[in-house]
């Protein structure tokens, strides 16, 4: 979401005359757009706000000014943090606010010390009851062939281990009428497919195209492959507890939504899952699969996990391990936990040491890559839909992706690119297939 939201920020900004560059060397404007969802990320902000305080002073030694500012999740939950400790950084705005760029931006400059003085301190992380999205203008930058559409945000689930709550606010669905302009907007920029994104997005319950009743995904979905030119319709991420019939539904009937479902189990214990704040078991995740699984037999699934949750027992985890098998994975990720402020798992005692959850995160991804490989080997021989969306590294080699979100290489021309083509899968590895066109 935040490769979405920071498109978004530079279709705001571009009429302001602002530009994307690659590098941060001679910009006028850097934004950093965070994520708060492990302490790593969070970290990673500082390190980064280090580096480019180097650069606004070398600039303003040349007379020149340079906007910093963070965005995200990270502004959001720790603004007076990044004030205190980067007193540089002369924006600090959350992820609901970037349409209000323009203001901020004017407001950073009007007061601007061009040589080196602390910020302007423009802080903009209050959630208001206008959604940002009635503001934004219409996609002007994305080229994408596999583009991204936020049709969720936010979340009310309150998982106890997750600060997404805190940082995104409360569930909100866009009216379906908003998501299919926008949609056919990326697909005149040359989108083939489209992924719908939302922190919970088969949580989705937009206003629909009459303007009486709300719409679930599944009904979305439908109105949206029937769009004309949109190849192929993806949505990530989902919680078990939102998965209804309608969803299952279009997995059996809609072609364009692809037999791939990432859905998050975190856990297969239930002792775990109940403390974890989920509201669904093991054996709920495993029917909910089953469902899937009756509704289009070649369906595949990815999945998040957190190994080391507070008080999670060897037999907790085995638990775990036990419904991976149970399961079968083609993709997923898995993270130690790691203690978020402010949410309800942070003040928990019996938090498991590092090398405990770091023995487990280990077993836990030698399985994961395993079953990962093994179906990607499976696919050897086999022929597999692809849409080529980018040059590849080597010459004449164009890279795309298969219905299971495989990373495919093949040999052609570039006149391919934004083609669906058959492709015979000759060699694979963990992490990608490469093959021939037939
Ligand atoms: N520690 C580790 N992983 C986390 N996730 C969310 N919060 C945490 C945390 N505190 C993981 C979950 C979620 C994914 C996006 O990130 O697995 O599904
Ligand atoms: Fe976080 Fe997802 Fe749980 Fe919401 S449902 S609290 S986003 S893990």
């Amino acid at each position: 979401m935040n490769v979405y939201d920071s498109e978004r920020m530079a279709e705001v900004l571009e009429p302001l005359g602002y530009q994307q560059v690659d590098s941060p060397d001679g910009a006028d404007m850097v934004i950093l757009n965070t994520c708060h969802i492990r302490e790593k990320a969070t970290e990673k902000v500082f390190a980064d706000l280090g580096r480019l305080k180097k650069i606004k002073q070398r600039r303003a030694h040349q007379g020149e000014s340079m906007i910093i500012a963070v965005a995200g999740c990270v502004a959001q939950a720790e603004s007076e943090e990044i004030t205190r400790r980067a007193p540089y950084v002369d924006m600090v705005f959350g992820p609901q606010t970037y349409h209000r760029l323009p203001q901020m931006i004017a407001q950073a400059t009007r007061a601007s010390d061009p040589t080196d003085g602390p910020g302007q301190g423009v802080l903009d992380v209050e959630f208001s009851a206008e959604p940002k999205f009635d503001h934004l203008p219409a996609r002007s930058q994305s080229t994408d062939i596999s583009a991204f559409l936020t049709i969720q945000e936010g979340c009310d689930k309150f998982c106890h281990f997750c600060c997404v709550p805190y940082t995104r606010g409360a569930e909100y669905s866009r009216p379906v009428t908003d998501i299919e302009n926008e949609a056919k907007q990326l697909i005149a920029r040359g989108a083939k497919e489209i992924t719908l994104l939302g922190q919970n997005v088969n949580a989705y319950h937009g206003l629909g195209v009459d303007g009486s009743d709300e719409w679930g995904l599944g009904k979305l979905m439908r109105r949206l492959a029937s769009i004309e030119g949109l190849k192929r319709i993806r949505y990530t991420t989902s919680h078990p507890r939102d998965v209804d019939n309608e969803l299952i539904a279009a997995h059996r009937e809609i072609p364009q939504v692809m037999p791939y479902i990432h859905l998050p189990v975190q856990s297969g214990s239930d002792r775990i899952l109940k403390a974890m704040n989920r509201k669904h078991t093991a054996n709920d995740y495993l029917r909910i699969i089953d469902q899937f699984r009756t509704a289009r037999p070649d369906i595949a699934f990815s999945s998040d996990f957190i190994v080391g949750y507070p008080g999670e027992t060897d037999q907790d985890f085995a638990d775990t391990m036990k419904l991976v098998e149970q399961v079968t994975f083609v993709q997923a990720y898995s993270f130690k936990y790691s203690r978020r402020p402010g949410t309800t798992a942070a003040a928990l005692e019996d938090q498991i040491p590092e090398e405990i959850k770091l023995d487990r995160l280990t077993q836990l991804q030698t399985l994961l890559r395993q079953q990962q490989l093994d179906f990607n080997k499976s696919q050897i021989g086999s022929v597999q839909t692809v849409l080529l969306g980018k040059i590849g590294r080597q010459d004449e080699q164009l890279v795309g992706h298969s219905a299971y979100q495989q990373t495919v290489h093949v040999k052609a021309p570039q006149d391919l690119l934004g083609q669906m083509v058959d492709v015979s899968v000759t060699t694979v590895t963990m992490k990608s297939l490469t093959g021939t066109i037939v």
